[in-house]
């Protein structure tokens, strides 16, 4: 069985086409009704606990720790969490345990094995965050076939749903933990990116953030004192900011009055719309302006767009229609939400579909390109002024795969090896160090020795790297301190995760 997954900041799910060419999502494997898995986990000595298990437990005891938004820390060499045996946990060790969970539910569900899956990525993901997921698949022992970016899988599921012709889609992602936009073309054979942009710390989690801060506020001028933020207020908070949050989404809600108890006081909070959206007024504004670039970079205006198709559950909140209304004010333009919260996780098992070379016979659309995120490139040092400098191999948005060579040399006569680092950027002072590429040893080092690298932006964004010597055409010994299978403390995560037992298929 193939399937594709929505490894999201707040909630995940699992999808797979059936044999009659429709994604369908699988249900938690305790109550078929529950189709998203809370991205939430708890770590014991020899126990995990994933998702609503967790959820639940934390109404009994709110001082357990609870790990979430880890998805934020991918691609951050730093554990983010120890254990009571002081092993560290990376981000995708613990991600690797919420996948495992998603399997467990899809194969209980199907009885069928999983074979080939395809996880989502937000589009803006960087080399470094890209490769934790495809570690986190790897410690989950999931075979991977892909990694497909959120707005394209969403892109994907509409273009499959609505049988679409020719038209220039901008997907706005707006999830609990990221912000994403694409702007894609789509035909009946496919999607193709044009553009994409995000950022990387935007979502529901900021949004229910000044839910708090109104709440708190509130608390203070009625009791004349701040609340004790220990782990049980601080779970109460975070619950029912996200609930107002909500209840404010809905249609003709412009005004909440509710009574909430925190602290064990109950004060009376009255919070209208137009005060929660002038809070996140500044967040919803920075994400227009990444949507225009994106725009300006596809080299497209307003008028050129022939839909907005909205995902990703921060994206229900109303506000955010009535700002695209005013920006895409076509007749013609559709701003609409289709399945805001599953469509990427439908779209996934679509492409999982693709990959695996089964989209024709399902009669689902065989093609899809996507394109580069960043400029990539080896940093230099100008000779001439000592300044550091980005050599620009591959740049940005150009069609995946993207390959690109440059030769370099040595300097000393006894220089037997070559160290470049590789970095990624968006603009010049944006740069991000995605690994050392150290070529060598050389067979027969000499002065202005050739070594010719070429740098690859795969299908899934990630770079890969190899070293020739161009008189020779021979590969050269290389090791790039950034691939999946290099990482050495991967091994001691594998350790941890197949010893942390998972308990009561709660996992
Ligand atoms: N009606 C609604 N109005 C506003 N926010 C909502 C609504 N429904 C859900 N949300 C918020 O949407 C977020 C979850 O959305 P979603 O499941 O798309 O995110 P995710 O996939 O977990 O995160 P990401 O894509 O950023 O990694 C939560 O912050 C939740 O509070
Ligand atoms: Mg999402």
């Amino acid at each position: 069985m193939k399937t594709g997954i929505d490894l999201g900041t707040t909630y995940s799910l699992i999808s797979h086409v059936g044999h009659d060419g429709r994604a369908i999502l699988l249900p938690d494997h305790s109550n078929k009704d529950i189709f998203a898995t809370p991205s939430v986990v708890h770590i014991e000595e020899n126990t995990a606990l994933v998702g609503h298990l967790v959820e639940m437990l934390m109404e009994e005891k709110p001082d357990m720790k609870v790990l979430r938004f880890f998805k934020r820390n991918f691609g951050i060499d730093k554990p983010f969490f120890y254990d009571s045996n002081n092993h560290g946990w990376y981000p995708e060790a613990i991600s690797a345990l919420l996948l495992k969970k998603l399997r467990f539910d899809a194969e209980h569900f199907s009885g069928g094995n999983i074979d080939g899956t395809v996880i989502t990525v937000p589009a803006h993901f960087n080399d470094l965050q890209r490769k934790s997921v495809i570690n986190a698949a790897a410690l989950a022992d999931l075979p991977l076939l892909g990694l497909v970016e959120e707005p394209v899988a969403a892109a994907l599921h509409y273009g499959v749903s609505h049988k679409s012709h020719d038209q220039v889609l901008v997907v706005y992602d707006l999830g609990g933990g990221t912000f994403d936009v694409t702007v894609l073309s789509l035909d009946d054979k496919g999607v193709y990116v044009l553009a994409k942009d995000g950022h990387t710390e935007l979502g529901g989690k900021e949004f229910d953030e000044k839910i708090g801060e109104f709440i708190i506020d509130r608390f203070m001028r009625v009791t004349g004192s701040e609340p004790e933020l220990n782990a049980y207020t601080l779970l109460q908070l975070r619950k029912i900011s996200e609930e107002i949050k909500i209840e404010l989404s809905l249609p003709h809600v412009n005004y909440l009055k509710k009574s909430v108890l925190l602290d064990n006081r109950a004060i009376e909070l009255i919070i209208n719309r137009r005060d929660f959206e002038k809070s996140i007024h500044e967040a919803i504004e920075q994400t227009i302006a990444i949507t225009m670039r994106c725009l300006d970079e596809a080299g497209l205006k307003e008028e050129n767009i022939d839909a907005l198709l909205l995902v990703g559950g921060s994206s229900m909140i109303p506000y955010i229609r009535e700002r695209m209304r005013k920006i895409f004010t076509g007749g013609h333009q559709k701003i609409f939400y289709h399945e805001p919260m599953k469509a990427v996780a439908y779209g996934a098992g679509i492409h999982a579909c693709q990959l695996s070379g089964d989209a024709e016979k399902y009669d689902l659309p065989p093609e899809f390109r996507g394109i580069t995120g960043y400029n990539i490139g080896i940093r230099t040092i100008n000779p001439v002024t000592r300044k550091v400098e980005v050599d620009v191999l591959i740049k940005k948005s150009m069609p995946l795969p993207a390959r690109a060579k440059r030769t370099y040399y040595t300097t000393k006569a006894e220089q037997n090896r070559i160290v470049l680092d590789v970095v990624q950027m968006r603009e010049k002072d944006n740069l991000i160090q995605v690994g050392k590429l150290m070529v060598g040893p050389l067979p027969n080092p000499s002065l202005n020795y050739a070594v010719e690298v070429t740098l690859e932006n795969t299908e899934d964004g990630i770079i890969t790297v190899s070293a020739y010597d161009p008189n020779t055409g021979v590969e050269l010994e290389q090791s790039f301190n950034n691939n999946p299978e290099d990482m050495g403390y991967l091994v001691g995560q594998h350790k941890l995760v197949q010893e942390t037992i998972i308990n009561n298929l709660g996992i």
